[in-house]
């Protein structure tokens, strides 16, 4: 189900936009008639988006770039603002995450990671920054359960998505005098996404997953696009430094028994 609110003439940026939770995202906004920017590493990808916005109605235009190089991600959203003006609304889902164990993780691996989820988030904040509607704007990062649940074969996105919450955070105090509010959405597990591929990947880990939720389901994009909507509207106008969680309840069973049988994944 998803909820009719107005976004015409609202610029919305996803950044990671492309695939899965994000481009969910992308597509539900453009749905609520914004003007939608994506971006990611992948042109094919970022074509193929913009093909399937356009096709919903919107406005839509996109750029490849790699979060980890901050004058890319600069470049490309000085080019949106230029063809589409003031940013309302700017969701930082850009993420990498595979399953080690900290003794298999290699320097590199833990760098990749935090360089993708925690400094990338920080370059798409930085370089927003002057392009957002002042007063008015809403940055999203998206988050993970891992920001507050420790799990095993996940150091690298447990510390990376607990720094970007705080970034989310730091930020809501920084703007909110410039009239911008800051928010983290916490997604639960969200069937057929990439993510979940990697960490249940075959249906005893599945069935761990939806066993471990309240609501005893996966979630879907929508879930996370339809809170996304909600926070940027006026709707959530007084909401700002909030982390969120939209997961059907699964932060508050620790994710079950997901920790264990990564570990056990990780170790083959
Ligand atoms: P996904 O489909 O792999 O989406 C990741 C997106 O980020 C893709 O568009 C990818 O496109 C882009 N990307 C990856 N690395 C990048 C980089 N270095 N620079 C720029 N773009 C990059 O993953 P997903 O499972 O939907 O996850 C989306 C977000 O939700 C992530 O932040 C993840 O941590 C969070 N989350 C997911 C789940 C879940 O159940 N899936 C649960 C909790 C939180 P390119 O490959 O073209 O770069
Ligand atoms: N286990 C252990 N280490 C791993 C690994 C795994 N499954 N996958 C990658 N690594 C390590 C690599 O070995 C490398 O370290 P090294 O140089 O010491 O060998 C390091 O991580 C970087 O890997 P590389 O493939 O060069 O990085 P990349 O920049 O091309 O890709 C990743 C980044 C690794 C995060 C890749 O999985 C990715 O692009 N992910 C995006 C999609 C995604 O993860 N979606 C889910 C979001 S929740």
């Amino acid at each position: 189900m998803t909820i009719k609110l107005d976004f015409s003439n609202k610029v919305v940026v996803v950044i990671g936009g492309t695939s899965g939770i994000n481009r969910g995202i992308a597509e539900l906004f453009a749905r609520q008639g914004a003007k939608v920017a994506v971006a990611s590493r992948t042109q094919k990808k970022v074509d193929e988006t913009v093909k399937v916005l356009k096709d919903l109605g919107a406005d839509a235009m996109g750029f490849s770039a790699d979060v980890r190089e901050p004058e890319a991600i600069d470049a490309g959203l000085k080019n949106v603002y230029q063809q589409f003006g003031t940013f309302d609304v700017v969701v930082s889902g850009a993420a990498g995450n595979f399953p080690a164990m900290a003794n298999g993780l290699s320097w590199n691996g833990f760098k990749s990671v935090i360089d993708i989820d925690l400094r990338g988030t920080f370059h798409v904040m930085k370089s927003s920054f002057e392009h957002l509607r002042k007063p008015g704007a809403c940055v999203i990062n998206i988050s993970a359960p891992q920001a507050y649940v420790p799990m095993k074969a996940q150091v690298h996105v447990c510390a990376a998505k607990a720094g970007v919450d705080m970034i989310t955070r730091t930020l809501a105090l920084e703007w909110g005098s410039s009239g911008i509010r800051v928010n983290s959405i916490v997604p639960g597990p969200i069937e057929g996404t990439e993510g979940m591929a990697r960490l249940a990947p075959n249906d005893t880990a599945r069935k761990m997953v939806t066993d471990g939720v309240p609501l005893g389901r996966f979630g879907t994009p929508d879930d996370i696009g339809n809170a996304c909507l909600f926070l940027a509207s006026d709707l959530g106008s007084y909401i700002t430094g909030t982390i969120l969680p939209v997961d059907g309840g699964w932060a508050q069973t620790h994710c079950g028994e997901l920790s264990d049988y990564l570990g056990e994944l990780a170790e083959g």
